[in-house]
C-alpha cells in the first residue's frame, strides 16, 4: 500500500515536471516546411472544434462562452462605463483570413473573422452628458457582426529545470474591430422606461464611437486571457515536439 502511494506520487511529479505526449487533435508543422503558414493555419483551423467544448486535461477551456473579467471605459471623460462577468459567444466560430509564422524568430501574425458574436454582461454605468445625469446597472447584451481580431505575439524558448526546451510567449497583442452591432442596456435610471429607451437609441445611434471607448480595455482583457490560455497549452509540449525539425 505504502509502496503504491509513494509510484502514484512519483508518477504524478514526473508527469507534472515532463512534457506529455503530443495529443492527435495537434497537428504539428515542420520547422522547415516549405509552406509553414499555410500548414499552421490548417493547425489552427483543425484545432477549432476543440475549443467549444475545450478540453480541460489540456488546459484548453472552452470558448463558448469566453469570460472576460472586467472591461471599463470613460466616455468623454464624463461617464464611467463597467461591465463586469462578460460573457461572450460565438468566438470559437472564426475563420483564418491570414497567417505569418516565422519560426526562426518566434514572430506570429494571425487574422482571424467573426462573422457573428453576442455578449452578455452586468454593466454599471454613472456620469453626465451635457447636463442629464446617466445612472443605472443591471444586464446588458448585445449582438455584433463582422468583427474582425488582429494577433501579433512574440514566443521566446526557454529551458526548463528538466533540460528541455519550451515555447513561451512573451507578448501578446490584440486589435479588434467590430463591423455592425446592436447594444440594449436594461435597467438604466432604475427602470424608467422612457429615459431608458432614449439612452438606448443614442447609444446605438453612436455604435462606433461606444465601441471605440471599450476597445482598449477589451483589447487588453482579450490579450491577458489569451496569452494565459495560450501559454499553459504550450507549456506541456516541448518546442521539438511542437516544430520538429522534419
Ligand atoms: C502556400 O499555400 C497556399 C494555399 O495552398 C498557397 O495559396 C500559397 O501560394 C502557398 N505559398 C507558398 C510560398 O508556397
Ligand atoms: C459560424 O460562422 C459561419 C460563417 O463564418 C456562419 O455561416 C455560421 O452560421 C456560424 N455558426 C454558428 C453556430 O454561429
Ligand atoms: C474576412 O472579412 C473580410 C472583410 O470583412 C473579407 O474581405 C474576407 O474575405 C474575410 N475572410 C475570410 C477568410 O472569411
Ligand atoms: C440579439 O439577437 C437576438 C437573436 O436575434 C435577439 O433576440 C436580441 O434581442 C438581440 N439583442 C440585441 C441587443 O440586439
Amino acid at each position: 500500500m505504502k509502496v503504491l502511494l509513494t509510484l502514484s506520487i512519483v508518477a504524478t511529479i514526473f508527469a507534472a515536471a515532463f512534457a506529455r505526449d503530443l495529443p492527435s487533435f495537434l497537428h504539428v508543422c515542420k520547422r522547415n516546411d516549405p509552406n509553414l503558414s499555410n500548414c499552421i493555419k490548417k493547425s489552427v483551423e483543425n484545432f477549432k472544434p476543440y475549443l467549444i467544448n475545450g478540453l480541460p486535461e489540456y488546459n484548453i477551456p472552452t470558448l463558448e462562452p469566453l469570460l472576460l473579467d472586467e472591461l471599463e471605459a470613460e466616455p468623454g471623460n464624463t461617464i464611467k462605463l463597467r461591465l463586469k462577468n462578460v460573457h461572450v459567444y460565438g468566438a470559437s466560430n472564426f475563420t483564418v483570413s491570414r497567417l505569418k509564422a516565422n519560426t526562426d524568430t518566434l514572430r506570429f501574425v494571425v487574422e482571424l473573422n467573426f462573422s457573428s458574436l453576442s455578449i452578455e454582461s452586468d454593466y454599471d454605468i454613472d456620469g453626465k452628458v451635457i447636463l442629464l445625469r446617466i445612472k443605472g446597472s443591471g444586464p446588458m447584451t448585445g449582438n455584433f457582426t463582422n468583427c474582425k481580431g488582429l494577433v501579433k505575439l512574440q514566443a521566446h524558448v526557454v529551458k526548463r529545470d528538466d533540460g528541455a526546451n519550451y515555447v513561451e510567449i512573451v507578448n501578446f497583442i490584440t486589435k479588434i474591430s467590430v463591423g455592425k452591432g446592436h447594444l440594449l442596456l436594461k435597467n438604466l435610471f432604475g427602470g424608467d422606461p422612457l429615459l431608458g429607451e432614449a439612452i438606448n437609441v443614442a447609444i446605438n445611434s453612436n455604435f462606433d464611437d461606444f465601441i471605440k471607448e471599450l476597445q482598449p480595455s477589451l483589447e487588453s482583457a482579450i490579450s491577458s486571457t489569451f496569452l494565459k490560455i495560450a501559454n499553459s497549452i504550450l507549456g506541456q509540449f516541448t518546442y521539438e515536439m511542437l516544430f520538429p525539425l522534419s
